[in-house]
């Protein structure tokens, strides 16, 4: 059998439009917390592949979504560079030797070594893709390198990316170093991700939205297309999902070499239609603080059904869903969606 998910991501004709959730793996499943509290800690559980396999499935099984994805983080990719990461409570993650100097990005571990040490995540993609239904598409995920750049500067999260951005007016030579190393390794972590069983991947680049329209081409976007263009000359049958959040303003100049464009919940879904429609599969939008509400989800999907009648949609939240919200809600928007867009 097909998978619906990847035909989709393809815009080929499907019997409904299929669903699935950013951070569908995750707090707000008690099943979840109860693998979590047995990893120990969540890089624990990252780094099992029998645990990590568990919570891939769990929103399968539990919510009803058409592809599961890869239990893991972003942030392993700079950890396996080099630099030391701690997930802390309330805070989220945590470099505690931010990058400074060229020394610094040169220090890292790069290419095809640091991709190499990544096994954890490859062992969990094979152990998924054994146990998922054949009908069913696992995805597997990267962070772009200006988000990925963008933690390894600054150390954590940050509101005004004061410490990012200011080297990026003060020496942009050392911001594209780090960035082109950061891709190097990002191609050879999605090949491998491809040939341990992931069927479509993902690229999130959360922190697009901080820069601005220039700056966000040169420092973004063309790493993220130099990536999907080296994944696709090679792997042509892989759909390839690209999520830049909150760049509702720089659509017209979106292009590139992927299958499925991620609309975030800012950007409405009748714009990025009409701007990218025609040439991408779009995916989303539905604000996750929806799900907080079975009425507000229904008016959501009911709408997205309109807009996008034609076809040429996966469903998904503008982003990742949040930790409080109650898992028969997360049910009904899975079945609402796939309820119904069926044709
Ligand atoms: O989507 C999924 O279900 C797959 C797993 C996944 C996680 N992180 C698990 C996780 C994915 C795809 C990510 C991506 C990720 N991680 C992004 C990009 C997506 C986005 O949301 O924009 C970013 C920016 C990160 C960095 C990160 N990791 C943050 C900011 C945090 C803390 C936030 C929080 O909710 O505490 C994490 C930790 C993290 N990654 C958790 C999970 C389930 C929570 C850890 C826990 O407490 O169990």
């Amino acid at each position: 059998m097909g998978k619906i998910f990847v035909d989709a991501c393809f815009g080929k004709p499907t019997p409904y439009t299929p669903v699935w959730m950013m951070r569908q793996a995750g707090r707000y499943l008690p099943e979840y917390m109860k693998v979590r509290a047995e990893a120990g800690n969540f890089l624990n559980l990252c780094h099992n592949p029998a645990l990590a396999c568990e919570v891939t499935l769990q929103p399968i099984d539990i919510v009803g979504v058409d592809a599961a994805i890869l239990f893991s983080d972003i942030l392993v990719i700079p950890h396996e560079m080099g630099m030391d990461l701690d997930f802390i409570k309330g805070e989220g993650p945590v470099f505690a030797k931010p990058l400074k100097t060229q020394e610094d990005v040169d220090t890292l571990l790069g290419g095809i070594e640091a991709a190499s040490k990544l096994t954890y995540v490859y062992d969990t993609l094979k152990l998924v893709r054994s146990q998922l239904s054949e009908d069913k598409a696992l995805i597997g995920f990267t962070g772009s390198p200006w988000t990925l750049a963008t933690y390894m500067i600054e150390g954590h999260g940050t509101k005004t990316y004061s410490v990012v951005k200011k080297l990026i007016y003060t020496n942009p030579a050392l911001m594209h170093s780090l960035l082109s190393k950061v891709a190097e390794v990002i191609k050879y972590y999605l090949e491998m991700q491809i040939e341990a069983g992931a069927d479509v991947v993902q690229i999130f680049d959360s922190w697009a939205a901080a820069l601005e329209k220039p700056k966000y081409f040169e420092f973004s976007w063309n790493y993220m297309k130099e990536i999907a263009s080296h994944i696709k000359a090679k792997y042509p049958h892989i759909p390839i999902i690209m999520f830049p959040k909150g760049i509702p303003a720089f659509l017209d100049d979106i292009d590139g070499d992927f299958d499925v464009f991620g609309v975030d919940w800012s950007t409405p879904m009748a714009l990025a239609k009409e701007k990218l429609g025609d040439r991408y599969v779009l995916q989303g939008n539905m604000e996750p603080c929806r799900l907080y509400s079975k009425e507000a989800i229904k008016e959501c999907v009911s709408s997205l059904c309109e807009t996008m009648k034609d076809g040429r949609h996966i469903f998904n939240l503008g982003h990742g869903i949040l930790p409080d919200v109650a898992v028969e809600n997360a049910k009904y928007f899975v079945s609402l969606a796939q309820e119904l867009s069926k044709r």
